[in-house]
């Protein structure tokens, strides 16, 4: 398994995380089953969130369960989860970053994990309402009361981050934002820029390069969907140039495109970690192996370009 130094703290990690968004179909045995399989095949990063699965908290509470028939498994995983987003009674979500919320929800994910400390915790998807200072405070809680190690964020901007970490004692150093072959944005617009095309068009203030240049590591949601979680894209006849070209590059290395989608996002230089949120063991297994293949030059641009995506 590749590893990557993680932040500004430049921890180890496994650069392919397995996430759990789509674990609430999942049984407890199967659960363990993943987490075993993914420890075999070199990686025991695990993410989460509260608001995974319905009720709130479905997806932790399964994990939760999870290590209490397996005594020592939590012991043996970096696991990360994510707060900030919430629901109101009818179901429809909304977001909240002040102080004491962001202490209660880390305490429910604790309870329902059945563990006292988080490896990671992430603020999930920005509060219009939010104070940097009251962020601030409720990271050192959680900090000096030994709950969570480290600190990120997600779906953030350059200038959330800066706003932030104006207050916060503690390094950002995540930024978990959606990126993959069928969505590059974050790439493709600085090779697009000063330019009337559609990809020219900034929106997300340069979080790409931003991140490296803070060591800020980029965590990689849904490397194989299209769209906002829409579906696939590998097999996919919207797809078939890009699938065509995939192929292509996974016959040279023997590997199929699953893993092929993986290596392309690991290929970038900003050391990304890859997080793969499939529930099916053989497949994250071949994402995994993802980590052995190293694509040149050609194979890269040869997938960017049969994505549609510009050269200018
Ligand atoms: N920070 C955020 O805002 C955010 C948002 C969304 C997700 N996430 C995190 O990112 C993780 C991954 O997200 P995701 O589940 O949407 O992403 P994904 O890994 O791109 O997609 C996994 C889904 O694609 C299906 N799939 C079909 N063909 C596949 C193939 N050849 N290879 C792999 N999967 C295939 C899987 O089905 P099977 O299960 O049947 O394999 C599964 O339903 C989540 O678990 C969560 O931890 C974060």
């Amino acid at each position: 398994m590749k590893m990557i130094k993680l932040g500004q703290n430049k921890t180890e990690v496994p650069a392919v995380i397995q996430g759990t968004m789509r674990f609430d179909t999942l049984t407890t045995k199967e659960t363990a089953a993943m987490f075993e399989n993914a420890m075999e095949n070199g990686t025991n990063f695990i993410d989460t969130a509260n608001c995974y699965g319905k009720p709130e908290g479905l997806v932790e509470s399964i994990i939760g369960e999870t290590f209490a028939e397996n005594p020592g498994l939590r012991e043996k995983l970096i696991l990360q989860s994510k707060g900030g987003i919430t629901f109101f009674e009818d179901g429809r979500p909304y977001h909240n970053y002040s102080k004491d919320h962001l202490l209660k929800t880390l305490d429910n994910s604790l309870r329902r994990m059945k563990t006292d400390h988080l490896d990671y915790f992430l603020l999930h998807r920005s509060d219009a309402l939010f104070r940097p200072e009251e962020v601030a405070e409720a990271f050192e809680i959680m900090k000096k009361e030994g709950k969570v190690l480290h600190f990120g964020v997600s779906n953030e901007v350059p200038y959330g981050i800066e706003l932030l970490q104006k207050y916060c004692t503690v390094p950002i150093e995540v930024n978990q934002m959606q990126f993959s072959v069928a969505h590059a944005d974050m790439c493709v617009q600085p090779i697009a820029t000063n330019n009337h095309e559609f990809y020219a068009v900034d929106r997300d203030g340069g979080i790409l390069n931003y991140c490296r240049l803070k060591d800020i590591t980029i965590q990689a949601w849904s490397p194989f969907q299209h769209g906002f979680i829409d579906g696939t894209f590998i097999d996919n006849p919207d797809y078939q140039e890009l699938n065509d070209a995939m192929q292509r590059v996974a016959d040279k290395y023997g590997v199929n495109k699953t893993t092929i989608a993986v290596a392309w996002i690991l290929r970038h230089p900003a050391d990304m970690q890859v997080v793969c949120g499939t529930t099916k063991q053989d497949r994250f297994s071949d994402c995994c192996k993802a980590s052995e293949i190293e694509l040149t030059y050609e194979d890269w641009y040869d997938i960017y370009l049969s994505a549609g995506y510009p050269i200018m």
